[in-house]
C-alpha cells in the first residue's frame, strides 16, 4: 500500500496585487491537491493581494521591509512556528539574505517574468521589447544566494508580436505565469 504523505505546507511571500497568489490559492484548495497554503506574509502591509488570503481565511501578516533582518526574523519565526515546508515568491519584490535562505533551510521557489536567464531583476517587459526579442516568457526557480539564478523547475515562452508594448506583452506573460506556478508546484514536490 502507498505511504499516505499528507499535504505539504506552503507558504506565499507578495508585496502588491497578488494575482500569482490568487491562482496559487484557487490551485491548492482543490480537495486533492498535494499541497496546502497555510500563511501568506507581505512586506507591505497595505498590499491589496492580501484580500486573497483573507478570503479564503488562511493566517496573514502584512511586515514592513524598511528594516530588512526584522522582516526576516518576524517571517522565519512564522514559517518554523506554521510547520512551513516550501515558501513560494509570488510577486514578492524584495531581495531576501543569505542568512535567511541558510536557516529557514527548505526549499524557496520564485516566479520571475521573463525566460532566465535572460533579464534578471526589474523592467524584464521593457528590456525584451526594446531587445526586439522574438519570444519572452516567465519561469519558476529555485532561489538561491544569486539573484535569479537557481535551478530552473519550470518556463513558459509567449511570442512578441510587433504590435505588442509593455503592457500587452505583460499581460500576456501575467496570464502564463497564473497557469504554470501551479503546476511548477506540483512538479517539484512530485520530484522530492
Ligand atoms: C508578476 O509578474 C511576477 O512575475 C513579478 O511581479 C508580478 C507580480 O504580480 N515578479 C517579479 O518581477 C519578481 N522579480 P502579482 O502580484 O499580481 O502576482
Amino acid at each position: 500500500m502507498e505511504k499516505y504523505l499528507g499535504k505539504k505546507n506552503l507558504a506565499v511571500f507578495i508585496s502588491g496585487r497578488g494575482s500569482n497568489l490568487k491562482s496559487l490559492l484557487k490551485f491548492t484548495s482543490k480537495k486533492n491537491s498535494s499541497t496546502k497554503i497555510i500563511l501568506v506574509i507581505s512586506s507591505n502591509p497595505n498590499a491589496i493581494g492580501l484580500k486573497y488570503a483573507k478570503k479564503y481565511k488562511i493566517k496573514n501578516y502584512g511586515i514592513k521591509f524598511s528594516k530588512k533582518s526584522s522582516f526576516e526574523n518576524q517571517s522565519l519565526k512564522l514559517l518554523k512556528k506554521n510547520k512551513v515546508d516550501i515558501l513560494c515568491l509570488a510577486g514578492f519584490m524584495k531581495i531576501l539574505s543569505g542568512s535567511f535562505i541558510k536557516k529557514f533551510a527548505k526549499p524557496i521557489l520564485n516566479i520571475h517574468p521573463s525566460l532566465l536567464p535572460k533579464y534578471k531583476g526589474l523592467n524584464t517587459h521593457e528590456r525584451a521589447i526594446k531587445n526586439k526579442d522574438k519570444f519572452s516568457g516567465a519561469t519558476i526557480h529555485l532561489v538561491t544566494q544569486k539573484l535569479d539564478s537557481g535551478k530552473i523547475i519550470l518556463q513558459k515562452r509567449v511570442k512578441i508580436l510587433k504590435s505588442d508594448n509593455v503592457s500587452s506583452l505583460r499581460k500576456k506573460i501575467l496570464k502564463i505565469e497564473h497557469e504554470i506556478y501551479p503546476k511548477a508546484i506540483a512538479k517539484f514536490i512530485t520530484n522530492l
